[in-house]
């Protein structure tokens, strides 16, 4: 059986950049699950279908093809992960403020999430995975040898996604940030289907006061204590 290490945890708890450095170090794939429900949002925009149906955005993700792969040497422009659509690059299209709104509405959707789960289940069936997102620890891989529930306090976490948006580009504001995260956070985790949620057997790792190479020298060496 593969190894799989699950990841969970609120907004911009660094979740992405801990799993893929995680990741490449243990020669594992590195699979951002958040991606995917940002794909679904992308998609329904462009077919104009509202970020709150469920039979439409399940039917129009349904048909596509997600490919998700470390970004080669031509790709390497500061993104974490090459994500394609039926071929096409869209790794940054899908990382704007406006498809985060996007992915968190259709991540409510049940039929929507029944269909991306798969997606993620069968790409984690045959290879060691790092897997971040929000219900990994107990609906995508609740069988992983490893869980953990990722997390920082709400000022780190906004001001991480204040620089990363400055860095990308975006003009926005830190009270901004902050308060979208506030809104998100509440979201993903008070709606009905599969909220984020800490399971007993997850290990809470509070990154606060944590460097990004600490937490991935932490994980690390548990993991290798497992193997
Ligand atoms: O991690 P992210 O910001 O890219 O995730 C985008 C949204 O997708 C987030 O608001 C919650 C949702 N999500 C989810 O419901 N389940 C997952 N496994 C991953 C993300």
């Amino acid at each position: 059986m593969s190894f799989q290490i699950a990841i969970d945890g609120p907004v911009a708890a660094g979740k992405g950049t801990v799993a893929k450095l995680l990741a490449k170090r243990l020669n594992f794939l590195y699979v951002d699950t958040g991606a995917t429900y940002r794909v679904a949002a992308l998609l329904a925009k462009q077919a104009g279908i509202d970020w709150t149906n469920d039979d439409e955005v399940a039917a129009c993700v349904d048909k596509a093809q997600i490919d998700m792969h470390n970004p080669s040497d031509a790709e390497s422009d500061g993104r974490q992960t090459t994500v394609l659509v039926d071929g096409a690059d869209v790794s940054w299209a899908i990382r704007t403020e406006d498809m985060g709104k996007g992915a968190s509405a259709v991540a409510k959707l049940g039929k929507v999430r029944q269909v991306l789960v798969k997606k993620q289940q069968d790409i984690a069936a045959s290879q060691d995975v790092v897997m971040e997102g929000r219900d990994i620890t107990y609906k995508v891989l609740p069988n992983a040898q490893l869980k953990i529930y990722l997390t920082a306090n709400e000022e780190k976490r906004a001001h991480r996604r204040h620089q990363e948006l400055l860095v990308r580009g975006e003009d926005v504001e830190y009270e901004t940030v902050l308060s979208d995260l506030k809104a998100r956070d509440k979201q993903d985790s008070e709606r009905a289907i599969d909220p984020l949620q800490i399971v007993e057997d997850a290990w809470v790792l509070d990154t606060s006061n944590l460097t990004i190479e600490q937490v991935v020298d932490q994980i690390e060496a548990k993991v290798n204590q497992l193997r």
